[in-house]
């Protein structure tokens, strides 16, 4: 059981502010998509919860079994041993190592390593072209296989939350909703928390539970469910490319 409660971020980059007080929650179970178009704080906000920059106000907690965990006290390395683990844009995967090398690299963390060749199996089925690949190098691969790779890397350190960073951007329209779907799924094969940034609304809404949408670095629009979040009339405009 693990929620992640953000309240009123606030972040940015030396001194260019660019998290206003962003609050969201992500509770146990549930996909939330952060929407919004490029540039107005999505990653931002991921590199905030992934420990990668810290916040001048507001807090992030993981609430775990009954412990309030503050993630914005957390080493990056801390934070991933608390059970989190991020998906980043650009996948940064190692690309002269093969595939099978990468995934083994995910499961740095003790509880991970025990379990690791049940969880390599387990990427292999959830994605069979990379038990194809497996002797791959990561970087001659094409960017759905590297997407996919970058998704199975992150499962190797068995999280309980897992943050996704625009896991559509640069695939073809094809993958997209493959991709999609793949994560989906995990909701259900890994009872994973999902934090998933997109600026693909249309593919999004489609595994969402709730949603919000961040604009200039602002929640412009938090849906209460899944429902809310498909007939609200910002994410219909932004789907019809308004
Ligand atoms: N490393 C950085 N240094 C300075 N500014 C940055 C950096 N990364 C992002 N920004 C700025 O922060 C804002 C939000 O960027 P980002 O969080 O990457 O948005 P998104 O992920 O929604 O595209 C943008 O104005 C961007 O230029
Ligand atoms: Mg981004």
């Amino acid at each position: 059981m693990v929620e992640l409660v953000i309240k009123d971020l606030v972040a940015g980059y030396g001194n260019v502010s660019v998290l206003h007080n962003v609050s969201l929650d992500v509770p146990n179970g549930q996909t939330v998509a952060l929407l919004g178009t490029n540039g107005n704080g999505k990653s931002t906000l991921m590199r905030c919860v992934a420990g990668l920059i810290k916040p001048t106000a507001g807090s992030i907690l993981l609430h775990d079994e009954g412990r309030e965990i503050d993630l914005a006290a957390c080493s990056p390395k801390q934070i991933v041993g608390h059970g989190v683990a991020m998906v980043p844009e650009g996948r940064r995967l190692f690309p002269l190592l093969t595939v099978e090398e990468n995934l083994t690299l995910g499961a740095y963390r003790t509880e991970a390593r025990a379990k690791l060749a049940g969880n390599i199996d387990f990427c292999y089925g959830l994605f069979p072209r990379l038990a194809e690949r497996k002797t791959q190098q990561a970087g001659s691969m094409s960017g759905g296989e590297q997407q996919m790779l970058a998704v199975a890397r992150s499962l190797m350190s068995e999280p309980k939350l897992l943050l996704i960073d625009e896991p559509s951007v640069g695939l073809a329209p094809i993958l997209v909703s493959q991709m999609i779907e793949k994560i989906g799924e995990l909701r259900e094969s890994r009872g994973l928390t999902i934090l998933m940034a997109e600026q693909n609304f249309n593919q999004a809404i489609k595994i969402a539970d709730k949603g919000y949408i961040i604009v200039h670095g602002e929640i412009a629009f938090a849906s209460k469910d899944a429902t809310d979040l498909r007939e609200n009339e910002m994410v219909k405009s932004y789907y019809l490319g308004a």
